[in-house]
């Protein structure tokens, strides 16, 4: 495949075809997603049945309650700024990190791109992790956090919470990363008080979410991008955002995960 790395995290891969690809391309495309987080393929000419066939080949399709379905293809959904009066909410997470197994991977097709802004960014996780001070790596080695949902009308059915290690290995990669979402998302880790787990979790965001660790992908017509949720984290910047932007998304559903620690 024809790729240029971008520093510290993504990719972007010029010669896929996204109609078109077959389990060698399903297998480069993991590979690279579990290398640099996020794969960027531009000039795309998928639809969204071109985009679902896409994402099938990667694993089941999952969907999260209280989304906006894409009209006739209920495993995507809608992300739009269109018909808001205030911009939407952007602050970095993990997609569903409050289910036990959170999707595997995200992917977003542009549909209509703003004029101006609309980033969406993304965070390394596994240098999070590698550049985490000494002390605070070693005080959290065995420790979870405990995920809960926000902002999302469930029903009672759905699964609200979920504890996952703070350092996982990459269940392709074999690396260690550092696992965590939004700081209203991660109330507890484990064997601390609610105060001094509050205060670990804003370190970790703070270090994961510094710019130094951070790629923005601004986007063009025909873009596809597709992240591995177990190595980043991301958000959409709707900060001075001119225009309509509108993204259908789609996730493919995790498998099991297992702790770093569990390997040694
Ligand atoms: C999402 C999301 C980011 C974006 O759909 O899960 O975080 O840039 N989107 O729209
Ligand atoms: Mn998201």
């Amino acid at each position: 495949m024809r790729t240029s790395a971008s520093h510290p995290l993504g990719v972007t891969v010029t010669d896929v075809r996204l109609e078109d690809v077959g389990p060698a391309e399903v297998a480069g495309l993991t590979d690279l997603m579990a290398t640099h987080g996020v794969v960027v393929l531009p000039d795309q000419t998928l639809d969204d049945g071109q985009f679902v066939e896409l994402l099938q080949r990667f694993g089941e399709l999952t969907f999260t309650t209280g989304e906006t379905p894409v009209d006739g293809f209920p495993d995507l959904n809608v992300v739009s700024n269109v018909g808001r009066t205030t911009p939407p909410r952007s602050t970095f997470h993990v997609d569903s990190s409050y289910l036990g197994r959170p999707p595997a991977y995200t992917a977003l097709r542009a549909v209509t791109v703003p004029a101006e802004g609309g980033e969406t960014v993304f965070t390394d996780q596994y240098r999070a992790y590698e550049t985490l001070r000494p002390e605070l790596r070693e005080r959290l080695e065995g420790r979870t956090i405990t995920h809960v949902v926000t902002g999302l009308d469930l029903t009672e059915d759905d699964e609200t919470s979920a504890e996952h290690p703070v350092f996982r290995a990459h269940p392709v990669s074999g690396r260690t990363t550092l696992f965590l979402s939004t700081p209203a998302r991660c109330v507890a880790v484990s064997g601390m008080s609610a105060a001094e787990s509050a205060e670990v979790v804003r370190e970790l965001f703070d270090h994961s979410t510094r710019e130094d660790n951070t790629v923005r992908h601004a986007w063009s017509p025909g873009d596809v991008v597709m992240w591995d949720n177990a190595c980043v984290l991301h958000k959409a910047d709707h900060s001075g955002v001119v225009g309509d932007r509108v993204m259908h998304r789609g996730m493919v559903a995790g498998g099991p995960t297992r702790a770093a620690a569990a390997r040694s």
